[in-house]
């Protein structure tokens, strides 16, 4: 029966050339080995299964190789064929993880000191050497740092961070790095075609990924996928067994945001309670990621900005243990509201659209006869009688002070509402009889009060004629020092030359009350007022 190997140890490389993604590394080892510059210890450092264990026994194999010290080794002297089945006698390697102890290097050490059997070289390859104890570290040094001159120090680490600044300064230091995704997926096709096993790319891009640029880690799950998936390795199997997302769920997941189905939405996090909510926001970044390198039309770059951020946040919600669902749930309902966020650019476009529009076409006001019927702005209406007495008696008091404007009133203002503290009048006062009332506003606004509160708040429509006109809508909040009351300034705008300021302020004051309540809306100002708390301040125009 045919032995059964792993294919992280089958397709362990042998030389300089099958290593893969450590160009750096490989570049610099082989300019030393061809130039004749070696150092006595090297140090090998970097995640694990990026290949410094196979980089250390190819580089020990190049110094001894009969056509060496050289970067392409014969593969044919029995150097090379002894360092290729590990069993070379002048390349010792050492486990520091399970010799860790003093006694162990003093061993080594005392190897140190009996030439090679066969080689140029006598190589001491010490793995995980972070592993050593201090005292064993510290019985190394002496020989590390003037070794006799055939002896040769590998040395090669995870974590580098862990050995003293001693043994550091001691021996040349090369990082190794992570393997790309790109790389790591081909080589895996490689090896596959190597093996005649068939396979969907994407699913060995989920593999790469789940190894998180440890080859061997890659390797390792490769092997359990070819037996999951019975010899054909799709998306789905792979995504199955690793506990992944399946691509289509993802894809399901931002057509729901972008659509902004919030029904949808619910149903998909119900479904994703079988998962892990780390692995789900990780498989949505590496979605987002794709999208983004393939120019998917769907997000705009601001979109993948704001999506990378939620998703970066909701990691760090996680690291303070909150709730999977919860923390998904928020993730969702962000990035909904996020394709809904203008940029700066658009809400500067529009607020300048706002301004500088054509004022909408006169809706309640165009038949002065309609004046208390459906004016949409003022709703709901009080029209109960108690309030029109109230204006009826209104009209009295105005009469019995003056005469001449009592008339001018009572023909020319209407009662529309009074609500919460707010009467709402209709004016169709012109000219010299706007004049006269203006002139006269504060005995109308002490009535006003008299009768319907002190805190009455005065608003006053326009009945328009004049076509230009037509939609004026004058908003005078009356308070106790103001008396430069607004109404004045409503009536003085209706036809006077001279009062552009006051046109103005009603022009503004018109906008505000329909725009303002639309700009409030925007999701960007929402979210700016949550972050800033802002009072609501009201402006009343004033000249
Ligand atoms: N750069 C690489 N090129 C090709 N194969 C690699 C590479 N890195 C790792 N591998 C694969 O992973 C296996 C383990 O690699 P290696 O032992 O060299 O890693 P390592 O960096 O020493 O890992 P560790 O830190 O866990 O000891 C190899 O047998 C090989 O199949
Ligand atoms: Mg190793
Ligand atoms: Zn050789």
């Amino acid at each position: 029966m045919k032995h059964h190997q792993v294919l992280a140890l089958k397709y362990r490389p042998s030389t300089f050339d099958t290593l893969i993604g450590q160009e750096a590394v490989v570049q610099t080892l082989s300019l030393a080995l061809s130039n004749d510059r070696l150092s006595h210890a090297y140090l090998f450092s970097g995640l694990r299964g990026s290949g410094k264990t196979s980089t250390a026994r190819i580089f020990a194999k190049a110094m001894v190789c009969d056509k060496g010290p050289t970067s392409n080794p014969c593969d044919l002297c029995d150097h090379c064929l002894g360092a290729n089945e590990n069993r070379h006698i002048d390349i010792i390697e050492m486990d520091a993880a399970s010799n860790r102890g003093i006694d162990d290097i003093r061993e080594l050490i005392e190897s140190t000191k009996y030439k090679p059997n066969m080689a140029r070289f006598k190589i001491f390859i010490i793995d995980e050497v972070h592993m050593l104890t201090t005292q064993a570290f510290n019985a190394l040094l002496k020989t590390l740092e003037e070794p006799p001159p055939y002896v040769k120090f590998i040395l090669a680490t995870t974590d580098p961070l862990k050995l003293p600044a001693t043994i550091l300064s001691r021996a040349q230091h090369f990082r190794f790095k992570q393997i790309k995704t790109h790389d790591v997926v081909s080589h895996l096709c490689h090896i596959l075609h190597l093996e005649g096993i068939e396979y969907e790319k994407d699913a060995l891009e989920m593999l790469s990924r789940a190894g998180n640029g440890s080859l061997r880690d890659t390797l390792t799950l490769l092997d359990q996928a070819i037996i999951y998936s019975k010899g054909y390795i799709t998306p789905e199997s792979v995504a199955t067994m690793l506990g992944l997302l399946d691509p289509k769920e993802l894809q399901k997941i931002f057509t729901a945001i972008l659509n902004g189905d919030k029904t949808q939405m619910l149903n998909i996090i119900k479904t994703l309670e079988s998962y892990e909510c780390e692995i789900v926001i990780d498989e949505l970044i590496a979605y987002l990621k794709n999208a983004f390198f393939e120019q998917d039309r769907r997000f705009s770059t601001l979109l993948y900005e704001r999506f990378f951020k939620i998703l970066s946040e909701a990691k760090s919600l996680l690291f303070i243990n909150a709730n999977n669902g919860f923390v998904l749930s928020l993730v969702f309902f962000k990035m909904i509201e996020a394709t809904h966020i203008k940029s700066i650019e658009e809400m500067i476009d529009s607020l300048e659209h706002e301004k500088f529009r054509m004022p909408p076409p006169a809706q309640a006001m165009v038949e002065p006869s309609l004046h208390v019927s459906p004016i949409s702005i003022v709703q709901p209406m009080d029209n109960s009688v108690q309030t029109r007495q109230l204006f009826d008696t209104l009209i009295r008091k105005v009469q019995d002070r003056n005469a001449a404007l009592g008339e001018c009133f009572e023909k020319n203002i209407r009662f529309v509402s009074y609500e919460q503290e707010h009467l709402t009048l209709s004016s169709s006062a012109i000219e010299e009889e706007s004049k006269l009332l203006n002139t006269h506003y504060s005995i109308i606004k002490h009535f006003i009060h008299e009768l319907f509160g002190l805190d009455t708040k005065i608003k006053i429509l326009k009945e328009e004629r004049a076509p230009t006109l037509s939609d004026a809508m004058y908003e005078a909040g009356l308070h106790a020092n103001d008396e430069s009351g607004s109404m004045i300034e409503s009536l003085e705008f209706e036809g006077s030359p001279q009062s552009e300021s006051c046109a103005t302020g009603a022009m503004l004051a018109k906008e505000r009350e329909i725009d303002v309540k639309e700009i409030l809306n925007d999701p960007f100002i929402k979210r700016a007022q949550e972050l800033f708390e802002p009072r609501k301040i009201e402006i009343h125009p004033k000249v």
